[in-house]
């Protein structure tokens, strides 16, 4: 694919002509940043959701799931600081009028240099061929070290800066690096200014008598308010986890990257309680299993790196970030935060409730530690989407374009295929349909030529497409075509249960992680 820019227009289009996601209330021209899960789009989005459940809930015996409310009691947000510090730098362009967010101008800098340098590794990859040692040339190559170098640099004034709120720094920053608008070229900046981003909505029925809420910025608060009961009723103990997956609402202002930044957004949040002074052994334990739990689903570990945070947010003493290179870059998809006791201690304060564990090892009660780990199902969406989709060249010189979706998380795993709409196969093919939608999601389709209806499933992501043809009433065998080799094998129909099966077990993938 051409360059950056071409293969995520591409994908997008090919979310909305398969069936994944739609602009919001399209009909009145969308809604900006707000976007809809289609047919498809629902099933792959419902698998990412269970994929990480089973890993995180069903797989530790010491991790439960709640399932709490969007909206929460207005002194929740003062507490958890979101009130006073869940701001955004934002800074506007006099000529063009156009608002951005400070700190992304800078970082979109900084990705056009590591762009370069992403370049010149490719082109000595070339050069060197096997003996290419990639460690030894990032780290000795004059130009690649200047860039890296330049890089950190301007990172980490950004983190400093934004860290003592000078807001000053950040636009000098900006100027000294000479940013234009990305639409306009001006240069013509106003100063930085903080705006929060939490929605607020009303509670009750008449103007005087309604309370103020917001829509929850993150699920993490529902876990904390919630801790004691959990641990009480279910006789929880230090260390344990709550789980919790739920859409959160943010006034993002840079909301341009398709579904990667969008104002209604689902998180699936652990909150990790432990004990105080255990947090760095179990914040590199979380990055570790979270990683791994990435690495799984075989998108390629070179599409990974972890970026530890300089500017720690106002509830962290660490924080780390599991990037993913997405069409437009290496992006964070999955944070990682040692909270400390900030969050319960909050609560305690301003609710006058005591929010802590008894610990009978030391004979004590404390107010535990928390380690979280935070990922955007819809950014977990694109990352997948937008890895999966490829366009390959066939031996014939022709092309087709096929999703590579994890076989474990595609909407739909078969597809039966009567080769002709006569002779009596729609008929069997139908009872093969019948027969498997108990155990997988499948489609029928009888429409075109069979080499196009492949390429239509190929497009879609199905990995199994199965064949019903003559052979088909002589012996009871299919072919089964599988969607990444296209290697066709013949079958009998009762086999076809197991091999899909065995493909698309959520514990065959989730082994992977050990
Ligand atoms: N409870 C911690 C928390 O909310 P965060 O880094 O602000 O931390 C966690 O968000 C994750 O939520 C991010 O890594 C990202 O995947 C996702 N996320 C945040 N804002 C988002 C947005 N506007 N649209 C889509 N996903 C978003």
């Amino acid at each position: 694919m051409a360059n950056q820019d071409d293969q995520f227009k591409k994908v997008i289009s090919h979310a909305k002509e398969y069936g994944y996601i739609f602009p919001s209330s399209e009909i009145y021209d969308g809604l900006s940043a707000v976007y809809d899960y289609a047919q498809n789009g629902v099933e792959l989005k419902k698998n990412i959701r269970e994929y990480w459940w089973k890993a995180m809930v069903q797989m530790h015996d010491n991790i439960v799931g709640i399932d709490a409310s969007i909206l929460m009691h207005p002194t929740t947000w003062k507490a958890s600081g979101h009130v006073d510090a869940f701001n955004d730098p934002l800074i506007d362009n006099k000529d063009s009028k156009k608002r951005y967010r400070a700190d992304v101008l800078v970082e979109d800098y900084v990705a056009k240099i590591e762009a370069k340098v992403e370049k010149e590794i490719a082109k000595a990859e070339k050069r060197f061929g096997d003996s290419f040692d990639k460690e030894q040339f990032v780290a000795t190559n004059p130009r690649v070290v200047k860039y890296n170098e330049e890089a950190q640099a301007i990172l980490k004034r950004l983190g400093q800066s934004l860290e003592k709120e000078d807001l000053v720094d950040v636009k000098a920053l900006i100027e000294e690096l000479g940013i234009a608008d990305p639409e306009t070229g001006s240069k013509n900046w106003t100063e930085v200014k903080q705006f929060n981003l939490m929605f607020g909505t009303k509670l009750g029925a008449s103007a005087e008598s309604a309370m103020d809420l917001y829509l929850r910025p993150e699920t993490a608060q529902g876990i904390f308010v919630n801790f004691l009961n959990v641990q009480k009723t279910g006789r929880m103990k230090i260390p344990f986890g709550i789980a919790q997956t739920g859409k959160a609402f943010r006034n993002e202002i840079v909301a341009r990257q398709f579904i990667f930044r969008m104002r209604e957004f689902e998180q699936m949040e652990m909150q990790f309680f432990i004990k105080p002074g255990t947090q760095k052994e179990w914040y590199d334990y979380w990055k570790e299993t979270r990683l791994k739990w990435h690495m799984s689903l075989g998108m390629g570990e070179e599409n990974y790196r972890f970026h530890d945070h300089e500017k720690l947010a106002h509830y962290a003493d660490a924080a780390s970030d599991i990037e993913f290179r997405f069409p437009f870059g290496f992006k964070e998809l999955e944070g990682i935060h040692s909270r400390t006791d900030f969050d319960l201690a909050q609560h305690e304060k301003f609710s006058n409730k005591k929010l802590q564990y008894f610990d009978p090892e030391e004979n004590k009660s404390y107010v535990p530690y928390v380690l979280e780990t935070s990922i955007g199902l819809d950014r977990m969406f694109l990352a997948v989407f937008s890895n999966s989709l490829v366009e390959e060249e066939l031996e014939n010189g022709s092309t087709r374009t096929v999703l590579k979706l994890p076989s474990v998380l595609a909407p739909t795993k078969v597809a039966i295929l009567p080769l002709v709409k006569k002779d009596g196969l729609p008929e069997v093919a139908k009872e093969i349909f019948e027969d498997l939608k108990w155990d997988f999601n499948v489609t029928y389709d009888e429409k075109d030529a069979v080499g196009r209806r492949y390429r239509r499933q190929d497009a879609a992501g199905t990995p199994f497409c199965v064949t019903v043809d003559h052979d088909t009433l002589e012996n009871n065998t299919v072919t089964i075509r599988h969607r990444d080799t296209m290697e066709q094998k013949r079958v009998k129909i009762e086999e076809l249960r197991g091999i899909v099966a065995q493909e698309v077990d959520i514990r065959n993938w989730l082994l992977k992680t050990k």
